[in-house]
């Protein structure tokens, strides 16, 4: 398997790109992975979203590989595009430590919450994760004592505060001793999604009865025309 580019450009500008279709969204995803060189799962994830027609995928561990932010260039790009997606392994329960630190700078009072904050307002936000534990140790009598809709549960008010909605993560469960083969179902599963998003064609309805958004993919997205 090629190693994933870490120095490829980001795909910036799908959003304003003078040939995009403006009946479709455009969809950020915003990557966070400290050691791409190491990863076995989100490497195979992004390969079939990072090139997609209308989509900006932003490396940040690339971008600032210093903790460097650039806010204004994020938040111009937050302002870009309708689909706020934050993919990254499960860390620690949470982000690992530079997209949290995105959130701390970029997301600014009087910008994106408070009552002149307005700036990402009906946006659509959702999670992408991989965990290493798997399914059965997130629940309540679990591993993990704690289900993931909890544990995502400060990401998931951020960007509600931030006025956003918010759909159910996808989650990859178990990375440790995955199969390539399951990898690369979870690869097919996350590209079909994105796709989904960009093209509305995520039933919203059936997607808020699950709790995550793969777990029943058919009856969550829609095939063919809108
Ligand atoms: C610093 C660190 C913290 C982690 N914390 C968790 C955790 O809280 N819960 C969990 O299920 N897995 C945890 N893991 C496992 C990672 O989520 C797992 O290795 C990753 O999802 C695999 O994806 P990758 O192949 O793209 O690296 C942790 C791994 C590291 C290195």
């Amino acid at each position: 398997m090629p190693l994933p580019r870490r120095s490829a450009p980001c795909h910036f500008g799908a959003a304003t790109h003078p040939n995009r279709d403006p009946s479709l969204k455009s969809v950020l995803i915003l990557f966070a992975h400290p050691a791409l060189q190491k990863s076995r799962v989100n490497r195979v994830l992004i390969e079939g979203v990072r090139e997609l027609p209308g989509v900006t995928f932003h490396d940040l561990y690339e971008a600032y590989p210093d903790f460097d932010i650039d806010v204004p260039r994020e938040q111009g790009l937050l302002l870009d595009h309708d689909v706020i997606v934050f993919q990254h392994p499960f860390f620690w329960y949470s982000t690992p430590a530079l997209l949290k630190e995105w959130q701390d700078l970029v997301l600014q009072h009087g910008w994106a919450y408070g009552s002149e904050g307005k700036a990402l307002r009906g946006k659509t936000f959702l999670s992408a994760i991989t965990t290493g534990g798997r399914e059965v140790a997130y629940q309540r009598e679990g591993h993990n004592r704690f289900t993931i809709t909890e544990l995502l549960a400060p990401i998931e008010q951020t960007a509600r505060l931030c006025e956003m909605e918010v759909l159910p993560p996808f989650v990859a469960h178990g990375t440790l001793g995955m199969k390539d083969d399951e990898i690369a179902r979870h690869a097919a599963d996350w590209s079909r999604i994105v796709e989904a998003l960009r093209d509305e064609r995520i039933d919203l309805e059936a997607a808020r009865s699950q709790t995550r958004l793969n777990a029943s993919l058919d009856s969550v997205v829609r095939e063919g025309g809108r």
